[in-house]
């Protein structure tokens, strides 16, 4: 039986759904398969684990980082670490751990979020701090206690370097901590030229994506505040994310700092979807939304050029109000992908139009 996800006797499908659709790449199969020898200690106690978790959280500038399945686990453990159960996470409208986590902050961390407006998904101090000015602390509210900070955005834009710092700053002197939900990060280091190291500097505790960038399925929540470790060990595995057979997610961490693979991994994306924005911003049926910052593309088009388009290509409806759907470029999508796409684009909206 192939695994393939093909049309029927056709070519495998392909699209700009996610950037989850994407395969695997291929040196991060190769790591897993070299490290498929031999007995290893389960749940992390093995020193190759050991000593890839501690070049993880090195090359994020933290103390220590834990492997995860996935990046709402990742997200839902770092925020259980921050907060005591009368104290709040303050997030963007958009943040995925408010719209797409199916509620597991509040489910299995009984968190209380807090959000506050972001227009292109990006968080602005003075938001914040009008949200933290509203009231004094008392026993009848929730106490703020983590910023949550998404970067790059669920809106494929990124917080510039002043956004970051001031967002920081602000929620230290406001004696929060600092989340990022680095699901996206690579893309976002790219976009911004800079190391790992460099873009979280001011966060406590950050998730960092692979599943997006690359690999077949592993997070890892990097620890910048020493403060945060305690009982990581205990909330990995009560939430259920602690993997027994670690080996085989730190080799794909492994792989991915290897010789710049985020890197290019996250440059590639970016660049397709620079490449898509060009191909199709100036289309007349084609209003491109928010800015092409990272390896997303949202824009509006007539919702029958949208049910043509869906025929051929996959990717998601964003705001059913608008019209507005979201097409993302991942590691493997190709110039012949893009080209394609974005010629069925002109055709599904030309068509529309008339
Ligand atoms: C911003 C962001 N955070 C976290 C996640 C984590 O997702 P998952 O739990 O599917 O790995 C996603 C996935 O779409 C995301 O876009």
């Amino acid at each position: 039986m192939s695994g393939a996800p093909a049309e029927a006797g056709g070519e495998p499908r392909r699209g700009f759904a996610s950037d989850n659709t994407a395969t695997i790449h291929p040196a991060v199969l190769e790591r897993i398969a070299a490290v498929n020898a031999g007995h290893a200690f389960g749940y992390g106690h093995d020193p190759y684990s050991t000593a890839v978790a501690a070049r993880v959280a090195a090359e994020l500038g933290g103390t220590e980082a834990f492997f995860v399945f996935n990046g709402s686990g990742a997200n839902v453990v770092s925020l259980r670490a921050c907060c005591r159960p009368w104290q709040a996470v303050v997030c963007s409208e958009h943040a995925h751990i408010h719209t797409d986590e199916s509620g597991a902050p509040e489910a299995v961390g009984g968190l209380k979020l807090l959000t506050v407006t972001a227009p292109d998904g990006r968080l602005s101090p003075d938001a914040v701090a009008d949200l933290l000015a509203f009231r004094e602390a008392d026993e009848h509210a929730v106490l703020p206690r983590v910023l949550s900070i998404t970067q790059s955005t669920e809106l494929g834009t990124v917080h510039s370097r002043s956004a970051f710092a001031a967002l920081t700053d602000l929620a230290h002197e406001h004696g929060m901590l600092v989340h990022v939900d680095g699901a996206r990060l690579a893309n976002a280091a790219v976009t911004r030229g800079v190391s790992l190291a460099e873009l979280v500097e001011g966060a406590d505790i950050v998730s960092f994506g692979g599943t997006k960038n690359g690999l077949m399925g592993a997070e890892a929540i990097v620890v910048l505040n020493p403060a945060l470790t305690e009982g990581m060990l205990w909330l990995r595995k009560q939430s259920l994310q602690l993997a027994s057979k670690m080996r085989f997610l730190a080799a794909q961490f492994d792989a991915l700092l290897d010789d710049g693979l985020w890197q290019a991994n996250a440059a590639h994306a970016n660049g397709m979807a620079q490449r898509l924005a060009a191909a199709v911003g100036d289309l007349p049926g084609v209003q491109i939304t928010r800015p092409v910052e990272a390896n997303a593309v949202f824009a509006v088009i007539a919702r029958n050029a949208r049910e043509r388009l869906l025929g051929a290509f996959d990717f998601y409806p964003w705001d059913e109000r608008t019209g507005e759907v979201r097409w993302m470029c991942s590691w493997d999508t190709t110039a012949a992908d893009v080209d394609a796409f974005a010629a069925a684009v002109a055709d599904a909206t030309a068509v529309a139009r008339v």
